[in-house]
């Protein structure tokens, strides 16, 4: 795990841009991973802003969303994948059909989970897997005790998720109790991943993460541990508990 300590979120955003722009120019054929919630906003301005001056396509890239909230159809504004059309997708030359979500509206969702794992390898898995951390050390919606060899399933988010994310719905009772999100297992098939922070409500979980060198179920982003190609951006508000 490598980490790249930066000072407020607009050089995280820089960060990781400069990461993912070096990339998908060595590689138009990328799979990315892609993450929702307010960490990677940034990212997507930066990548919108490429794609416009001509520094960047998305004709042949491919992505994969960690996860979606159960009962949310996609053109529900607080839907997963109405976040990506409005902060990525509608913005640049990504051929629909190339971005997949899991669908939190399938009728049966084992299935749906199965089908994402297999349209996953049949991609030929990810090659730069973006994620935020939540406050609880989630990563994707891998709640504390999740296993290190999950793959897509259905979770019920924890009180702390769901308060986390009420910022988002106008009443904290509409926050969904579920979601399917890619396992852990998923996300370290990734050949290389980038993992974003920023802020003081991210600090503890950073703190906690730095202060283990392997895999512990309480906090499911020190998973990375077990990873050979992490790149942590963070910035110093989220670093400022950080005993280095
Ligand atoms: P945030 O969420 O980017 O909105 O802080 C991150 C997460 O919960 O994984």
């Amino acid at each position: 795990m490598r980490l790249i300590r930066v000072k407020d979120y607009a050089a995280m955003s820089d960060e990781a841009f400069a990461i993912v722009y070096e990339r998908m120019s060595t590689n138009p054929r990328l799979t990315l991973g892609l993450a929702t919630g307010s960490t990677p906003v940034g990212l997507y301005e930066r990548l919108v802003s490429a794609y416009r001056t001509g520094k960047l396509s998305f004709r042949e890239a491919r992505s994969f969303n960690l996860d979606e909230y159960v009962g949310l159809a996609p053109d529900h504004p607080q839907s997963y994948a109405y976040f990506m059309r409005e902060h990525l997708f509608d913005h640049v030359d990504l051929p629909a059909g190339r971005w997949d979500i899991p669908s939190g509206i399938a009728p049966d969702l084992a299935e749906e989970c199965a089908r994402y794992e297999a349209a996953i390898e049949a991609a030929g898995g990810i090659d730069l897997q973006v994620l935020g951390i939540g406050p609880n050390g989630h990563i994707g919606f891998n709640e504390p005790g999740t296993s290190l060899d999950s793959r897509t399933h259905v979770v019920e988010l924890t009180e702390s998720t769901r308060r986390a994310n009420a910022r988002f719905f106008d009443r904290p009772e509409e926050v969904p109790t579920h979601a399917i999100t890619m396992g852990l297992g998923t996300i370290l098939r990734a050949r290389e991943i980038i993992l974003l922070a920023s802020g003081e409500s991210k600090a503890e979980a950073m703190a906690r993460l730095f202060s283990l060198n392997d895999f512990d179920p309480e906090l499911p982003a020190s998973s990375l541990h077990r990873h050979p190609e992490v790149w942590v951006i963070a910035d110093e508000a989220a670093l400022s508990r950080v005993r280095v």
